[in-house]
């Protein structure tokens, strides 16, 4: 069964919102024995919700739950079959962690749709939290269609 780690800079305004949105995709489509969480490179927010501007676009769009923020840990490598990083930075670092033969689990979140990077919408307005979004919401559909095409 497909395990997703998402992961970004604080774990408070990206990736716990593509986990909210790949929650809500699991729920709606029936899909049984996924895992997902989340998690950040840095540990600046570790045990902080979920940034209240995320909270507000999730809950406006069905995929809020409860999240408390964390750092990656060396084990998630082990634990979770693919680690999604929202920017090259996240992906550098995540490089850095991963044990060698761990490397090729850390793919870029938007390899699948638009490629580039999920902007960090942390110092702007509420504006780009709902751009931030809608490239989450295609790539999250785009990821579940390829891992449930993988596994047959
Ligand atoms: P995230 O956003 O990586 O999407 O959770 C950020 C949250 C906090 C900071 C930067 C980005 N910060 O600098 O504290």
């Amino acid at each position: 069964m497909p395990s997703v780690l998402f992961v970004c800079l604080g774990n408070i305004c990206r990736s716990p919102m593509a986990e909210g949105i790949l929650r809500r995709e699991i729920e709606r489509r029936g899909l049984v024995g996924w895992r997902v969480d989340s998690a950040g490179t840095g540990a600046h927010h570790a045990g902080e919700e979920a940034d209240p501007r995320t909270l507000a676009v999730l809950e406006h769009h069905d995929a809020d739950f409860d999240h408390t923020a964390r750092q990656v840990k060396r084990s998630d490598f082990d634990a979770f079959d693919l680690l999604l990083a929202m920017d090259h930075t996240n992906y550098r670092d995540l490089l850095r962690l991963a044990p060698p033969e761990r490397e090729s689990k850390v793919h870029m979140m938007l390899e699948y749709t638009t490629g580039g990077e999920v902007p960090d919408p942390w110092f702007g307005g509420g504006e780009g939290f709902v751009q931030v979004y809608a490239l989450l919401d295609d790539a999250v559909n785009a990821w579940i269609d390829k891992l449930v095409a993988a596994a047959g």
